[in-house]
């Protein structure tokens, strides 16, 4: 279990990372009684809390701690590398402005950092004051927070954690902003037409009582996107991380382009012009309460361990859809997503899958993991007992995943997609 993750399903709703009853809320809740539900807190062991504890101590940590972690490693160090230089270089790289781009950054990290900051606040984790009403009560508690990670032995930054705050800045781009449409055209693009594809007798005021879920649902676009169709949606998450980003966007954005980021400004290679990295990224580029079809389409944010919630006997044939985009690699063992796919789905009802093979698990030191070529997926798949379209089988579809679409390095996916059915 990645240790910025839900452990296990029972701790959300004791923990209340988010503040489910705040007014402000669109309503777009983190269903954490879901969660809970589906292992009650009577069997949450005081261990298995204070575990929880632990990883929302560790990822509330990796977010105050940004600030400080970006400007020591993006920026200090490169105005002592700049005062290093010899005279008469610095004064070369000086007339090219390095010095004025490097001090830029550092307004555009303090610009992140309150960013950050919200974020955290509104998932209303232990007693955070308001970072903006008062800055002597936050700064006071923001010492006390640091002071007591120190005194129980605990790093700032949990080894990995900054990389993945820094992936999240991305994945708001990916999700929610005009610059990530085109990525979300060629990634969300395909799932949600096989979907329509799949209900197209439906009109999408019927659609309500087809219930879809989206294990690994990231900032939750995809499911948005499904839900906006008319299908009654679940995304499921388990990082702290992506669930505290994304009960932000879903329940704290008043309007488009209410946020601001600057996910490229800690990345100083393959940058074409200055403009390029510094530039703000504008979030959310749609409003997720504004829902065409929120009177009859259900949607939703369950946080937990994706096979712990879904493999409870009461989720046993409740989906008529599960769409899988870029997370079934995310498994230790994929034969148990794929049971707990089986188990989750009606009888007669779809899997829509596109995603690579990038598995997760394969150079954790320490971590079990199982990995499959793409043809031995495929006949996992068909072992399951699942029908394979061959039709809507493809082989290859390019995708990129949290491109910056300026930079001089791309990376695309050969991901394949698959459609497959639950026998009636
Ligand atoms: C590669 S990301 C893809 C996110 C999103 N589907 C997208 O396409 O942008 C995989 C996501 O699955 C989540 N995840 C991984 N294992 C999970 C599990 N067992 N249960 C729930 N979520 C999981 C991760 O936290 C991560 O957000």
């Amino acid at each position: 279990m990645p240790n910025d993750s839900l452990s296990h399903s029972c701790a959300p709703s004791e923990l209340k990372p988010f503040d489910l009853d705040s007014s402000h809320d669109h309503g777009y809740t983190h269903d954490h009684g879901h969660a809970h539900d589906h292992g009650s807190s009577d069997t949450c062991s005081a261990n298995e809390l204070n575990e929880e504890v632990a990883a929302i101590s560790d990822v509330v940590s990796s977010f105050l701690y940004y600030k400080t972690y970006a400007l020591n490693g993006v920026i200090y160090r490169r105005l002592k590398y700049v005062d290093e230089l010899t005279e008469h270089h610095r004064a070369i790289v000086s007339s090219l402005g390095v010095i004025d781009k490097i001090k830029a950054a550092e307004n555009l990290i303090r610009e992140n950092y309150k960013l950050m900051l919200d974020i955290v606040y509104a998932s209303s984790v232990g007693s955070m004051p308001d970072p903006a009403d008062d800055n002597s009560t936050f700064k006071v508690w923001l010492k006390r927070f640091f002071e007591a990670r120190e005194k129980a032995g605990k790093p700032h930054v949990k080894d990995g954690h900054m990389n993945k705050l820094y992936g999240t800045m991305k994945l708001f781009v990916r999700d929610w902003s005009s610059d990530g449409a085109d990525e979300r055209r060629q990634t969300y693009g395909p799932l949600l037409e096989a979907l329509e594809d799949e209900f197209c007798d439906l009109a999408p005021e019927m659609r309500g009582s087809v219930r879809v879920l989206v294990p690994g649902a990231g900032l939750g676009r995809l499911a948005y996107e499904i839900c906006c169709r008319g299908f009654s949606t679940q995304g499921n998450e388990f990082s702290y991380f992506m669930l505290f980003a994304s009960n932000y966007i879903l329940n704290k954005s008043l309007k488009e382009g209410q946020h601001v980021v600057y996910p490229y400004v800690h990345q100083f290679s393959n940058v074409a012009c200055v403009e390029d990295q510094m530039r703000a990224v504008y979030i959310p580029d749609a409003l997720p309460s504004n829902m065409p079809f929120a009177a009859t389409a259900e949607f939703s944010m369950a946080a937990g361990d994706f096979i712990e919630v879904y493999s409870a006997d009461d989720e046993k044939e409740k989906w008529d859809a599960i769409l899988t985009c870029f997370f079934m690699d995310t498994a230790k063992n994929v034969l148990e997503y794929l049971d707990t796919i089986w188990h989750a789905l009606k009888p007669g009802a779809i899997w829509i899958n596109l995603g690579p093979l990038l598995w997760h698990f394969e150079n954790v030191e320490g971590e079990f993991s199982i990995e499959f070529t793409r043809n031995e997926f495929l006949c996992l798949v068909a072992k399951a007992g699942f029908l394979l379209d061959d039709k809507k089988f493809r082989e290859s579809v390019a995708v990129p995943y949290t491109a910056d679409s300026k930079s001089m390095l791309q990376y695309t996916y050969n991901a394949f997609m698959c459609v497959a059915r639950k026998p009636k």
